[in-house]
């Protein structure tokens, strides 16, 4: 009996390294280097001397204003993300202001580390979200009013479109510090160097036409 919290002890301890497991990527890519004087960050960012820091790293006034919607998509995201915003550093989460002019999209795309939750501020919006290929590409599509809230899971590809006569306005939360944006048609059709058109013209089920077509496109990036 006088063993048995002992025992226990090393039970909670056993479990609590079996569940133990490399923190996830804060970056894209982050290949390892052997020579420190070429590395520049360690998966996040360097930290400021915590004496050093204020009221006024915590403070982010970029999202006070509209974006500039008079683009090719007529959106604008102003992302509230640790480059923009510095004292979100560790912690995990992030925002964003997104507006749209009437007829304005953000355009299908992914952020590969963080879930979003949107809350529409102004005006309507239709949005939705498509599952992996294990759940068969299924969309997951609703209009949104004022007040409303749509939350898209980590890493499906989503769109936000304005279907009302006014603009809209949406501000989300993002369950990573750097949750990363991927556009779908800039990544794909935009990339540098121009992914091979064999590549395309399969994957697409189009003509090298079609291919040569989309890859000579401005991909604009609302971002
Ligand atoms: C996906 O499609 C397959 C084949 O039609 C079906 O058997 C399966 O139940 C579907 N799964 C879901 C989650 O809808």
């Amino acid at each position: 009996m006088k063993y048995l919290p002992i025992s226990l002890l090393i039970l909670a301890l056993a479990t609590a390294t079996a569940f133990a497991y490399d923190p996830s990527p804060l970056q894209d890519i982050c290949v390892a280097t052997n020579d420190p004087n070429s590395g520049v960050f360690v998966n996040g960012k360097f930290c400021k001397d915590p004496k050093q820091a204020s009221a006024d790293d915590f403070l982010f006034m970029g999202l006070r204003n509209p974006g500039n919607t008079a683009n090719p998509l007529g959106s604008k995201v102003t992302q509230a993300f640790v480059d923009q915003f510095p004292g979100l550093n560790t912690l995990g989460i992030s925002m964003a202001r997104l507006d749209f002019a009437p007829g304005g999209l953000n355009p299908p795309h992914t952020h590969p580390r963080g879930t979003e939750v949107l809350v529409v501020v102004e005006g309507m919006l239709l949005v939705g979200f498509v599952t992996s290929n294990q759940l068969n590409n299924t969309l997951f599509t609703k209009v949104l009013y004022k007040g409303d809230v749509f939350v898209f899971p980590i890493g499906l590809i989503h769109f936000q479109l304005n279907t009302g006569n006014t603009n809209a306005l949406a501000f989300a939360g993002l369950s990573s510090q750097n949750p990363g944006v991927i556009t779908i048609a800039n990544a794909v059709f935009g990339a540098k160097l121009p992914i091979s058109t064999d590549v395309l013209t399969k994957a697409f089920q189009v003509d090298k036409k079609e291919v040569d077509y989309l890859q000579a496109q401005f991909w604009y990036d609302n971002n």
